[in-house]
């Protein structure tokens, strides 16, 4: 029986879809049979991640409705043969799908895979709810280094917590190293810190990861150092101990704390 992964945050556009993405190719690279979940009703996007966005039949309600057999909705990417994608449905409505039948196909996927990594929607309503059930063996919040989405960060937990998910693990996603080390970002350990979250991993901020998705290319195929990171928390999922932090803290040594260059400060237009 394999392992589930709800992979989660409060605030919308975090990156969770990318990660979620990345991480099953990442994981099915290195020879476990891995199934991406779309589970973002209606806002399907890991068919376009994973470049499978032409052979889409059916999708995840379709398979809660029976109105095909779990088989005939998944979909591997080209020369991807440990990779399952269970597309989400276009059009639906979350509360189209059945907390039931989606347990039920959770449950037939960790039959048939290792992992199974499921993309929610963003925030804490009804569509998030519905995915919340005791199949889930992991869980994951991705966060932005910001007090905003760490407060919405809170909220999920807190729904985790409240829906008696397994603790979640943070990712921290969007990190500027030279703005950790001026002190001007918070480092992916303080963010863990203030949610008192174990660090699963942490992503820079990459141009190459919002390049690739224009460039239809998957992530893991492009040499930069978002993949390497993303390669590093596939590692750590897989039990192996990847030393943490990479990219910043927010002590300098002092030579460096005396040559720092001046930053831009942030100043408020006088009207
Ligand atoms: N580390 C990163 N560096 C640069 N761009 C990133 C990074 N992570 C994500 N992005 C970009 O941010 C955008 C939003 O990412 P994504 O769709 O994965 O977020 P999401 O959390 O799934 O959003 P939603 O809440 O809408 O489902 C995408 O354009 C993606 O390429
Ligand atoms: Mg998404």
């Amino acid at each position: 029986m394999g392992r589930s992964w709800m992979i989660a945050s409060g605030k919308g556009g975090v990156g969770k879809s990318t990660i979620a993405a990345a991480l099953g190719t990442g994981l099915a690279r290195e020879g476990r049979r891995v199934c991406v979940v779309d589970a973002d009703i209606g806002l399907r996007d890991q068919d376009a991640i994973l470049g499978v966005e032409n052979r889409i039949v059916y999708d995840l309600v379709d398979v809660a409705n029976k109105e095909c057999l779990l088989n005939q909705a998944l979909i591997s990417p080209d020369g991807e043969e440990n990779l399952t994608l269970l597309p989400a449905a276009q059009f639906a409505r979350a509360k189209e799908l059945e907390p039931k039948a989606f347990r039920k196909i959770l449950r037939q996927l960790k039959e048939m895979n290792d992992e199974v990594l499921i993309d929610c929607p963003a925030g804490i309503e009804r569509s998030l709810r519905g995915l919340m059930n005791s199949d889930v063996d992991e869980t994951i919040v991705i966060c932005t280094p910001d007090d905003v989405c760490i407060r919405n960060a809170e909220r999920v937990c807190g729904l985790m917590e409240q829906k008696r998910l397994p603790r979640p693990q943070v990712i921290v996603n969007r990190l500027n190293p030279a703005l950790i080390e001026y002190g001007d970002m918070y480092a992916a350990q303080v963010v863990a810190q203030v949610l008192d979250l174990p660090l699963l991993g942490e992503v820079p901020e990459e141009p190459m990861i919002y390049r690739a998705l224009l460039a239809h290319m998957n992530v893991m195929d492009v040499a930069c150092e978002g993949r390497e990171a993303l390669v590093r928390i596939a590692r750590r999922m897989r039990g192996e101990s990847v030393p943490l932090p990479c990219y910043g803290t927010a002590a300098l040594p002092w030579y460096r704390r005396l040559f720092r260059p001046k930053h831009k400060e942030v100043k408020r237009i006088d009207c």
